[in-house]
């Protein structure tokens, strides 16, 4: 995905030419077993000798954990390149560079040529400060580790307030638009990529919620007069609606009002109606795996600091492989493909002992032929949402390798991953909507907040 996409124009990797070294870990060393009494298993169980106890998501009692063991792949062999763990954790002698200090990133955030509503810039320079305390390393001995304990702390804070905020699309604009502005490959991991990621996660669970709600747990469908786009011209009778999802856009629309002179809010009601038309076009009565996830708030707490922690084993990444331009070698690869393994490592040390955030993080590149690490146990559907939201933001931010893409184009690459199988239907659908909401083509069309509010 984002260190392979082929929009980085890379080509992908080879099949691997010899078996991965599996390893069996004692489950205590892969999750907390105090945390993890009588919820599904995010993974297989086996005993020392290697037989299966028991499958992913089966419910098990604590005592049966304590001797229990979990498989992982502690070697990855990818082409031919095999990169042990224990490298890639030793400090790199010329790894001594740091993203951008919170007080510079804030100065950018002062700088942005809008005015956006007071609480979201307060609100996004407290998180500022969180993501850059959460993404603070500290090497030990021979060892990277995380810095600071406050991760879960601040990881629930800033799920919380970003949570809230899908709630206003015009607040939740003000934010995305904020990071937009202030982003720069120089504050790119442990900022500006961690809050996007984290925004747009919450965001498409949210939409994957309402549908949810309306279409299966209690149904209560209503009926949406098409309006006609040039993509559907022709006059059709109702259709039926997510009535929640109907007020979401009519809330929606109403911000692009208040935030767009007329050229530009025009074709953003039209891609807005043309959602609407995609959306009346998912047959529910099908079983999609996005409809079967619990998007409930805890399950979004769980999703959102799983989102904003899946990139922190970079954290470990010597400099010369996360912000170099142009392609890697093949080691150099290799080592950027264990990130989400890393981040599991790092992640434990500081007691973030959540089950399914780590199984999240882990499977947030499992997806494709060349998906990364390589995982016995099959995906969440959540690590889905983490993932096209991730790889969106890759290819539109700037980085240090790879070019931004356009709207158009991310969306062609995204669109030949759904026609891959990664996302299901109504993901691929909510996903759209909310990079089309937020869509950075027309942050710096919007009016000034204080100008368009007095309009
Ligand atoms: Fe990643
Ligand atoms: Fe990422």
């Amino acid at each position: 995905m984002e260190e392979n996409s082929a929009a980085a124009g890379e080509t992908p990797n080879p099949t691997p030419t010899g078996i991965a070294d599996q390893v069996l870990i004692a489950f205590g060393d892969a999750y907390s077993i105090d945390a993890y009494d009588q919820k599904p298993l995010p993974c297989d169980l086996y005993t020392a000798e290697g037989v299966i106890r028991a499958r992913a998501g089966q419910e098990i009692s604590r005592d049966r954990l304590a001797n229990s063991w979990v498989q992982v792949e502690r070697e990855l062999l990818l082409s031919k390149v095999t990169v042990p763990v224990k490298t890639i954790l030793t400090p790199s002698m010329h790894d001594s560079w740091e993203e951008e200090d919170a007080a510079t990133i804030e100065k950018r955030v002062d700088a942005v040529p809008f005015e956006p509503f007071p609480e979201v810039k307060a609100g996004l320079k407290k998180n500022l400060h969180q993501f850059k305390e959460i993404f603070r390393r500290h090497v030990a001995g021979r060892r990277i580790l995380l810095a600071s304990k406050q991760n879960r702390a601040y990881s629930e804070s800033i799920v919380r307030f970003l949570d809230d905020l899908t709630d206003k699309p015009l607040h939740a604009a003000d934010y995305i638009e904020i990071v937009q502005h202030a982003r720069a490959p120089e504050n790119y991991t442990s900022f500006a990529h961690a809050a996007a990621v984290a925004f747009y996660a919450l965001s498409i669970a949210k939409k994957l919620r309402m549908l949810k709600q309306d279409f299966i747990d209690r149904p209560s469908v209503g009926r949406w007069i098409p309006i006609k786009t040039r993509r559907h011209p022709k006059a059709v009778g109702t259709l039926p609606f997510s009535p929640q999802l109907a007020k979401y856009f009519d809330g929606q629309k109403a911000t692009l009002q208040v935030k767009y002179r007329e050229a530009e809010r025009e074709p953003l009601l039209e891609s807005a109606h043309d959602l609407m038309h995609d959306y009346a076009a998912i047959d529910f009565g099908r079983p999609w795996p996005s409809m079967r996830c619990d998007w409930g708030d805890g399950s979004r707490m769980v999703l959102g600091m799983a989102a904003l922690n899946s990139d922190i084993g970079k954290l470990c990444l010597p400099n010369e492989v996360l912000n170099t331009p142009g392609a890697l070698d093949p080691t150099e690869r290799a080592m950027a493909r264990i990130h989400p393994l890393l981040g599991l490592f790092l992640l434990k040390e500081v007691e973030f002992n959540i089950p399914r955030a780590l199984a999240y993080v882990l499977g947030h590149h499992g997806l494709g032929e060349n998906g990364y690490p390589r995982l016995k146990y099959p995906i969440f559907f959540e690590s889905r949402v983490i993932g096209i939201a991730d790889m969106y933001d890759a290819m539109r931010s700037p980085r240090f390798y790879g070019r931004v893409l356009s709207q158009e184009e991310a969306f062609a690459e995204l669109e030949a991953r759904y026609h891959e199988g990664w996302f299901d239907l109504p993901l691929w659908v909510a996903a759209r909507h909310t990079f089309e909401e937020y869509n950075h083509a027309f942050v710096t069309k919007r009016l000034r907040q204080s100008q368009a509010l007095k309009e």
